[in-house]
């Protein structure tokens, strides 16, 4: 079964397949992700940059979990604002990048 992710930021929507993670899904779709030299030294998904924010437009609940890296770093319940390399795509998802 096929997900749904929408940036509205770039008009872009394309399909993941279930449960796939949302920062390998974008660099896989060639969604430019990373701004500005977070290109180059982003932490590759481990939750300790920060560069891979999205804001959640629409269908947070239908993202996993934040995991607790992610929770500790940002210091809310991620249920708006999430890491891209720490949310799992289980529905269709609208977002914008950064926050
Ligand atoms: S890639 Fe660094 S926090 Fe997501």
């Amino acid at each position: 079964m096929s997900r749904r992710v929408t940036f509205t930021d770039l008009g872009r929507t394309f399909e993941v397949p279930d449960n796939a993670n949302l920062r390998e899904a974008c660099l896989r779709e060639g969604v430019p992700l990373y701004r500005g030299i977070a290109r180059l030294t982003n932490c590759g998904g481990r939750a300790r940059c920060g560069t891979c924010r999205v804001t959640v437009e629409d269908g947070g609940g239908r993202l996993s979990d934040p995991t607790p890296p992610e929770r500790e770093r940002k210091g809310d319940d991620g249920r708006v604002c999430r890491l891209a390399c720490q949310a799992n795509v289980r529905g269709d998802v609208e977002m914008r990048r950064g926050w």
